[in-house]
């Protein structure tokens, strides 16, 4: 009855404003069902430079919120609630960068998109878990790379390509959780199920599963494998869209509790008031921003 009261105030604030509302796919469920389009990192970065309207409420972490707004300088960028940050893009500030960068001069120096504005500014190139591999098989191969600030993520792409890149040692704290022994108690609780888990997963993690996968990749794999059980080893939040997309498919986490408390904290109640207050607004300095911009776009450029 309540979600009710306020998703018909969402949808009629919505309106109003003239707004979209884009949702990460661990969002929590009753944000994810009233948003207007839901993704990965690339997929949200895709569609933030195909919104129309006048404002965009982005429901996930702030990165991704910058993300948009660093692609969409004429629109108005609403995080429902600007404290959700990740705290694998604040492990490496631009300071930081700019002394890696200096320690290997005439390295190329590529960020994951779960890193700050400030230190997408100092990147030739950005990647996301969806696309890292494409993108990085665009860059010359005698140039030395520089790859931040996942190490987990830039591992799994150097093992993929056969290269070797200078590495950051960031990871997500969500991810880092999960053990391939959990991965071996979940098969044997489901035998047959295939076993999907996200680039972000420590190496043993990523070697005891069958599909190493973005978020969108994994949607994509639930919807067209004959597979009629399936092992998620990812935040538990995608659980919502995989089994609603799939209602003829089970889907079980490696590990319930792998939970992002960022993800967590946008609900139907500040993405309200933001509509209503027209705030948080997601604001980036413009110079950082166009510098930030030309790594996020040399990336859509090639995948
Ligand atoms: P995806 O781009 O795969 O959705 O990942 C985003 C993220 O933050 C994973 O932890
Ligand atoms: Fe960051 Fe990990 Fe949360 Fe993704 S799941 S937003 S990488 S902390």
């Amino acid at each position: 009855m309540m979600d009710e009261a306020i998703t018909s105030e969402i949808k009629r604030l919505k309106s109003e404003r003239n707004a979209v509302i884009l949702a990460h796919n661990y969002q929590r469920a009753e944000v994810q069902a009233i948003a207007d389009f839901t993704g990965d990192s690339l997929e949200l970065a895709r569609k933030a430079t195909q919104v129309e309207a006048d404002v965009i409420v982005f429901c996930g972490v702030y990165f991704m919120a910058e993300t948009a707004a660093i692609l969409n300088p004429s629109k108005t960028v609403l995080i429902p609630d600007a404290s959700a940050g990740c705290p694998m893009a604040d492990m490496i500030t631009g300071e930081q960068l700019r002394a890696l960068k200096a320690q290997h001069p005439g390295a190329l120096a590529v960020c994951y998109v779960n890193s700050t504005a400030e230190v997408k500014a100092e990147c030739d190139m950005c990647v996301t878990s969806g696309n890292a591999e494409k993108v990085m098989a665009s860059l010359p191969r005698d140039r030395e790379i520089i790859f931040v600030p996942d190490r987990h993520l830039a591992s799994h792409i150097a093992e993929k390509r056969g290269e070797t890149y200078v590495l950051w040692p960031g990871y997500c704290p969500t991810h880092q959780r999960l053990t391939a022994k959990a991965i071996d108690e979940a098969r044997a609780a489901h035998p047959g199920a295939p076993v999907l888990v996200h680039p972000e997963c420590p190496k043993e993690v990523r070697d005891a599963a069958d599909e190493c996968l973005s978020t969108g990749g994994m949607c994509a794999y639930a919807r067209s494998s004959s597979a009629k059980e399936i092992i998620v080893g990812t935040e538990v939040g995608i659980l919502y869209r995989l089994r609603t997309e799939n209602p003829d498919k089970v889907f079980w986490p490696v590990d319930e509790m792998t939970l992002c408390p960022n993800m967590k904290k946008t609900t139907l109640e500040n993405l309200r008031d933001a509509l209503r207050d027209m705030s948080p607004k997601v604001v980036v300095d413009p110079e950082i921003a166009a510098k930030a911009k030309r790594a996020i776009d040399a990336m859509l450029a090639v995948s």
